[in-house]
């Protein structure tokens, strides 16, 4: 009877130790923390228990992303109010200077690389207000190829001696209902991460494709491509793989595609370089055309 008993207590205390020790490590902080090697109904109850540890992990993840997102917000506000203006007054000082006659050529090319960066700090500032604050789209009837040209030539600094484009502008493709100016947010991330990943120069490919109710936009490069290890991660705010980087042009192109309902992927292509696809819905009146 002793015997028995000590055997069935010990059948009992085991898994409730086991179960008793994860949920103490849950309760200080490390969510990790899993229960294994449990049996029968215990099992069941491990299961459970696991399955409320990987709940509870994912909503500690959002809340803590919801107060990046709100920290990002703020800052963001105080930034563009803060930085914005004198640093336009910097681009066109910056500008004036570079024109003037009397200076070097060496000194002209410091001053281009000036307004280079003031454009990316622009244009890191707009990502941050973007993808914070997204301004609700102010949607008109366009022709792509209208704001792929916009962006190309507003592109800070990016479309170099080195990078050249490979586009074809004869193909006209129909218009699209979007709000340019939130397009165009997203092709100056591409470029400037394209141009980024080729920084020994290389080529930017942009393709225009379309079915009777969606407008495809590519841009491809013929860098080292995106590495594997880390592609389903590159449109999570805040992800990324550079020393200075802020991670949000991804977050920021996919959260303004999505306000235009369309969809934005990422690829390896098999000639090398990474590839970006945005599709877009036809403009209503267009679709009833065709
Ligand atoms: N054209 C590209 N080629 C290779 N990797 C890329 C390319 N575009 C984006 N990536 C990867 O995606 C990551 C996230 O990009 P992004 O959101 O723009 O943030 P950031 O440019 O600040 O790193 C980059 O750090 C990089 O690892
Ligand atoms: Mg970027």
């Amino acid at each position: 009877m002793v015997f028995a008993s000590f055997f069935l207590m010990r059948c009992f205390t085991k898994p409730l130790q086991t179960l008793l020790s994860a949920t103490e490590k849950i309760e200080s902080g490390d969510l990790d923390s899993r229960v294994s090697g449990l049996k029968h109904e215990f099992g069941i109850l491990a299961e459970s228990f696991n399955d409320m540890a990987a709940s509870l992990q994912g909503q500690m993840k959002q809340l803590q992303r919801n107060e990046q997102l709100a920290t990002c917000g703020k800052i963001a506000t105080t930034l563009v109010h803060e930085v914005r203006n004198p640093l336009a007054g910097i681009k066109v000082a910056m500008d004036v200077l570079a024109d003037e006659s009397g200076v070097s050529e060496e000194d002209q090319k410091i001053l281009h690389r000036v307004v280079k960066e003031v454009n990316l700090i622009d244009s890191l500032l707009s990502n941050m207000l973007e993808f914070a604050r997204p301004k609700p789209p102010q949607f008109i009837n366009v022709n792509i190829n209208d704001v792929i040209e916009r962006s190309l030539r507003f592109t800070p600094g990016v479309i170099t001696k080195e990078i050249r484009v490979e586009w074809d502008k004869t193909i006209q493709p129909p218009d699209i209902r979007i709000d340019p100016n939130q397009l165009n947010q997203v092709l100056l991330n591409l470029f400037i991460n394209a141009g980024s990943a080729m920084s020994g120069g290389g080529t930017i490919f942009i393709t225009v494709s379309w079915t009777v109710a969606n407008v495809q936009l590519c841009v491809a490069d013929s860098g080292p491509g995106i590495d594997q290890a880390v592609i389903d991660d590159i449109f999570t705010p805040f992800f990324t793989t550079k020393a200075k980087g802020s991670g949000l042009g991804l977050a920021t192109c996919k959260s303004l595609i999505n306000l235009h309902s369309g969809m934005i992927t990422a690829a390896n292509r098999p000639e090398g370089g990474a590839i970006f696809t945005i599709t877009l819905p036809i403009a209503k009146d267009n679709q009833e055309c065709k």
